[in-house]
């Protein structure tokens, strides 16, 4: 039997559910110190932290946490200096736990919207999607892909079995609130 995984994402938005902006960079106003911290720890409680390539460049792995970036580069799965790199196209999600996550426990999804798109697929556990109210961001990168195309952020955890559980006003002084949602049993 495979060993149990608690797969979550965690995302900061605007109000237009765009994770980074029209340059492909996050801007200031969508840094919060107190969803930094809560990132962090979810990161450093994760037995594997997800990124895909240009979010791994955005935020080096300075910590040396148990980082899998996502690229089209790798061969399969590949150990880096800087963590084990992945190509969705060439090694399957059971491949990389069967090698990297024997025990299972905790993986932290980080983005951005290529992972969020593909553990759509494959499946989350939970999702804590913060939102920083009155910033939007026009042409900037979606959380995911189907947010284009004029699905809410919020429609889509739905659709992919997820229920919000949990509102948490984690920064009303700068408008930035967090939403828990999590699988459906
Ligand atoms: N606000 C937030 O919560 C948040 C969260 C995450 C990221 N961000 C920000 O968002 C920006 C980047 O996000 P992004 O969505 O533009 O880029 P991204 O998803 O982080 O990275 C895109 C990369 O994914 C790889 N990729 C694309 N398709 C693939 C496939 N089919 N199989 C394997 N790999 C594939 C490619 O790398 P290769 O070219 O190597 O194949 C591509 O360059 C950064 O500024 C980051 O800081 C913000």
């Amino acid at each position: 039997m495979p060993a149990h995984l608690d797969i979550r994402g965690y995302a900061i938005v605007s109000d237009d559910d765009k994770i980074a902006g029209a340059d492909g960079l996050t801007p200031v106003s969508l840094r919060n110190e107190k969803d930094w911290e809560l990132y962090q720890r979810a990161q450093d409680l994760a037995n594997l932290v997800v990124f895909a390539r240009r979010s791994h460049e955005a935020e080096p792995n300075v910590r040396g946490r148990p980082r899998l970036v996502v690229s089209r580069e790798a061969v399969g799965l590949e150990q880096r200096p800087d963590g084990w790199w992945w190509n969705p196209g060439r090694a399957s999600w059971p491949d990389v736990t069967g090698r990297l996550l024997p025990g299972g426990g905790p993986v932290a999804v980080c983005g951005g919207q290529v992972v969020f798109d593909l553990f759509l697929s494959i499946g989350f556990d939970g999702f804590h999607l913060s939102r920083a109210y009155g910033v939007t961001l026009p042409g900037g990168r979606s959380v995911f892909s189907a947010c284009d195309a004029g699905v809410p952020a919020a429609t889509v955890l739905g659709e992919n079995g997820l229920t919000l559980s949990e509102r948490i006003p984690l920064d009303p002084a700068h408008g930035v609130e967090m939403t828990v949602w999590r699988r459906v049993p």
